[in-house]
């Protein structure tokens, strides 16, 4: 991950090479407005995130963590600035290109699980790929078996949102969010409804498969959830405004601290 970085461009021999970066964004803008009022939640962030990182980005209640999450995974477009990813121009998409980069490179995990509650936990894995076009049942039936018993959850299979715990849940929305395989996992506060045992199983799922190649940026506001990562950026009123390596969770939330 390096940040405020441009694209190498040598004008004198007309060439601008292409990055290598997964995703680069920059001075990415986000105004809402809610009737007369306008507030801005990110007000010009740039980065640059590699294949294979795993990059955590803290910041307190308000200070735009949502909102960048969703922009890097096309749910909503940006006021102002670009974001490509994988050599995609996000914001440059009409609604229904956002709505087949969303299904063929994102994946996304959110505090709430948001699970849907007359599908079991089989059938929620299995939909989004099958929302692809010339979808394979067959193959995705056993695709998402595998992805479940992967994360403990065999027995689980045939249960509904309702009968499994927070933990559990949070393990089925993991398995869906990786079902089509997606170039970036974006997770929005994943432990944030969990008790610490089972934080700690979905954190060490995120790690485990980072460590097999996926690019992954979780929001938290968490210490310990940050220092999972090899890179931690912090928000503040919609600015990156440091940015330190993680690790060890006490130097993680004394930095919090110090930002106030
Ligand atoms: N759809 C929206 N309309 C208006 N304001 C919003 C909207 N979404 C977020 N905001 C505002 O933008 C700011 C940043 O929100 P958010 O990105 O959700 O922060 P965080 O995830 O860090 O808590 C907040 O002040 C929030 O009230
Ligand atoms: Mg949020």
């Amino acid at each position: 991950m390096v940040q405020h970085t441009h694209q190498q461009c040598t004008a004198s021999e007309g060439l601008c090479e292409r990055s290598d970066y997964l995703v680069e964004a920059s001075d990415l803008t986000k105004i809402y407005e809610v009737g007369e009022i306008t507030f801005q939640a990110l007000a010009g962030v740039s980065l640059q995130i590699e294949r294979g990182d795993f990059i955590a980005v803290m910041g307190h209640s308000g200070s735009g963590k949502s909102t960048l999450l969703h922009l890097l995974g096309g749910l909503d477009q940006p006021t102002r600035g670009a974001i490509d990813i994988a050599g995609h121009a996000l914001h440059a998409m009409d609604e229904s290109a956002l709505a087949r980069f969303r299904r063929e490179h994102i994946g996304v995990i959110f505090q709430f699980f948001n699970l849907i509650d007359n599908l079991t936990a089989q059938a929620n894995v299995e939909l989004p790929a099958l929302l692809a076009p010339r979808a394979d049942r067959p193959a995705i039936r056993k695709r998402a078996s595998q992805l479940l018993a992967r994360l403990g959850l065999e027995k689980q299979a045939s249960k509904y949102p309702w009968e499994l715990s927070g933990g559990e849940q949070q393990r089925v929305a993991i398995a869906r969010a990786l079902i089509n395989g997606p170039t970036l996992l974006l997770a929005d506060e994943p432990t944030g409804n969990l008790d610490s045992l089972s934080s700690q199983d979905v954190l060490n799922i995120l790690a485990e498969f980072n460590n097999q190649g996926q690019t992954t940026v979780m929001v938290t506001h968490d210490a310990v959830a940050a220092a999972r990562a090899q890179q931690i950026l912090f928000l503040h009123d919609g600015r990156i405004v440091d940015a330190m390596p993680g690790g060890e969770s006490g130097r993680v939330a004394q930095r919090v601290t110090q930002l106030g």
